[in-house]
C-alpha cells in the first residue's frame, strides 16, 4: 500500500539524504512530515558539513554521472550562491588508471568535455598558481567542476525546508535510540529525552549510524576518513586564487582551493578509512562500527597517528610552501560505506512502514539539488527497474561475517583499519 499524503512521515537525519527527501515529499503533497537529528542541520559531525564538498559530474558509473550531470544544473542556478567552478582533476602516476579512464569516456558519452593531460604539469598553463610538482602525473581535466560549501547549502536546504512548513526536530528529542516496532511493522521511534514519536512511516537515512538502529552489516558499514584543515593568510590565499579542486588517484588525498574569505586549505582522503567498533542492543546483540551517538565526533579533533602522515604527505605534495603549517582542525569525517558504492534507498524487506535512504559512500553530497527526486521516486514507486535493482536492500543473512565495502574503485591509499582502544579512547 503506498503511504497516502496525509498519513504521518518521519525522516531520521537532516543531512543531504533526509533533508532532500523531505523538501522533495512535501512538494509532491506529503502534509505531515518530520525530520528528526541530533543536531540542528548541518550536524556538526555529519558528512554533509563543513566548508567544501566536491562537485563533479565525473564518474566512472553512467548513472551517477547522469544523475551528477542533472545535479550540476542545480548547482549552477538554484544553488549558485554556494557552488565554486574551479575546475576538478583528476591525477594519477599511473600511466592507465582504470577508473580514470573510465570516467573520461563516461563524461565524453554523457555529452561533456575533458581536457586530457598525457603529461600533467600541464595543468600549470590553465592554473599557474598551483604549487604541486605534478610531474610524472598524468589524468585529466573537467572544467564543469569545483566545490560547494557544504555547511552552506545544507542551510539553505533546511530552511527551504521550515518555509515548506517540516518540523525538523533536534536534541533528545531528535536523538533516535531505537525503532518502535509493532510486530512487523514499525510505527515510531525511541527517542533520547524518553518517550515515543509515531508516524506512519519511518525514512531512515541515518547515514553512519544507520547500523545502530538496524542490522544492515550486510549492505553498509561506517568508516572514519581523515580531513585536515590549515589556515592561511588573506595573501597566501591570494597566491593560491584559480586553483582547481585536485584529486590524487594513487594516494585518494584530494585538496580544495582556499575558501574566500575565511581562507582555509582543506585536505582529505577518499580511502578505506577506520573502522569504530562498538555494540549496539538494537535488533540483536551486534559488534557494528559506527560513530558515537549521544555526543559530537568532531570535537577532539583526533585522527589515527597513521592518517595525520598521509594528509601531511599530501599537503607537502600539493601544498610545498605549507608543508609545516600547523593544522588549525581535523576530524574523521564519517562515510557510510556499501559493497560498491551505491546508495541504499529502498522499502526495508521485511518490516513494514520502514523505508531506506542511505549509503552515500563518499559520494552523496554533489547530489543535493536532485537527490530528494530520485528517494521520493523510489518511495512512492514510480522510479524504474533499473534503479531499484541498483539500490535494493537485500534481506540481512543474519550472519556476522565481515563484508567488502570497498566502494566504486575510486578510492586509494591504505586497507580498512580498526582502530584500537587507545585510538577510540582519544576519538
Ligand atoms: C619535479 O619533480 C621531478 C621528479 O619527479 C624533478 O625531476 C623536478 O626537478 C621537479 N621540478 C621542480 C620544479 O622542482
Ligand atoms: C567508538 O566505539 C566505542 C566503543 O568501542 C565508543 O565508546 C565510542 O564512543 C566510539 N567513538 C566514536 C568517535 O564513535
Ligand atoms: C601523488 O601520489 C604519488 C604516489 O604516492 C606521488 O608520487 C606523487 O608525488 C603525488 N603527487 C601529488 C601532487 O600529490
Amino acid at each position: 500500500m503506498p503511504t497516502s499524503k496525509s498519513e504521518s512521515i518521519i525522516i531520521v537525519g537532516a543531512g543531504v539524504f533526509g533533508l532532500s527527501t523531505a523538501l522533495e515529499l512535501k512538494q509532491r503533497g506529503y502534509s505531515d512530515i518530520t525530520v528528526l537529528d541530533r543536531y540542528t542541520p548541518p550536524a556538526v559531525d555529519g558528512s554533509s558539513v563543513d566548508i567544501s564538498r566536491i562537485i563533479r559530474i565525473d564518474y566512472a558509473d553512467p548513472l551517477y554521472c547522469k544523475m551528477a550531470a542533472e545535479a550540476y544544473q542545480g548547482w549552477k542556478t538554484e544553488y549558485a550562491d554556494h557552488y565554486y567552478e574551479s575546475g576538478f582533476a583528476l591525477l594519477s602516476e599511473d600511466a592507465n588508471n582504470d577508473w580514470i579512464a573510465k570516467s573520461a569516456a563516461t563524461v565524453k558519452a554523457n555529452g561533456g568535455t575533458v581536457e586530457d593531460l598525457p603529461d600533467a604539469t600541464q595543468l600549470l598553463k590553465s592554473y599557474p598558481n598551483i604549487q604541486s610538482n605534478l610531474s610524472g602525473l598524468n589524468g585529466y581535466l573537467n572544467r564543469r567542476g569545483g566545490w560547494a560549501d557544504a555547511a552552506g547549502s545544507i542551510q539553505k536546504l533546511a530552511s527551504r525546508c521550515s518555509v515548506e512548513g517540516i518540523s525538523i526536530i533536534t536534541g533528545p528529542r531528535g536523538t533516535v535510540l531505537s525503532l518502535l516496532q509493532e510486530g512487523s511493522r514499525v510505527v515510531g521511534v525511541n527517542v533520547l529525552s524518553g518517550g515515543t514519536i509515531r508516524a506512519s512511516q519511518v525514512i531512515l537515512s541515518t547515514g553512519a549510524w544507520t547500523n545502530r538502529l538496524l542490522n544492515v552489516a550486510h549492505a553498509a558499514s561506517s568508516s572514519g576518513q581523515p580531513v585536515g584543515f590549515i589556515q592561511l593568510t588573506q595573501e597566501e590565499a591570494r597566491a593560491l586564487e584559480n586553483t582547481p579542486v585536485m584529486i590524487n588517484m594513487s594516494t585518494g588525498i584530494f585538496c580544495f582551493p582556499p575558501t574566500p574569505g575565511s581562507n582555509i586549505l582543506k585536505l582529505a582522503r577518499h580511502g578505506y578509512g577506520y573502522a569504530n567498533e562498538t555494540t549496539t542492543s538494537n535488533d540483536g546483540n551486534r559488534t557494528i562500527s559506527s560513530p558515537k551517538l549521544q555526543s559530537s565526533n568532531a570535537q577532539t579533533g583526533y585522527i589515527p597517528d597513521d592518517a595525520d602522515d598521509g594528509l601531511r604527505d599530501g599537503l607537502r605534495r600539493f601544498f610545498p610552501k605549507f608543508a609545516n603549517r600547523p593544522w588549525s582542525n581535523r576530524r574523521l569525517c564519517w562515510y557510510t560505506d556499501t559493497p560498491k558504492g551505491d546508495f541504499i534507498i529502498d522499502d526495508h524487506p521485511s518490516l513494514k512502514g520502514l523505508f531506506v535512504a542511505t549509503g552515500g559512500a563518499g559520494h552523496g553530497f554533489k547530489f543535493l539539488p536532485v537527490l530528494g527526486n530520485y528517494i521520493a521516486d523510489c518511495f512512492e514507486g514510480k522510479a524504474s527497474k533499473d534503479l531499484r535493482e541498483k539500490w535494493r536492500l537485500l534481506p540481512s543473512p543474519g550472519d556476522s561475517k565481515e563484508y567488502n565495502m570497498a566502494g566504486d574503485g575510486s578510492r586509494a591509499g591504505p586497507p580498512l583499519r580498526k582502530l584500537s582502544d587507545l585510538e577510540k579512547s582519544k576519538l
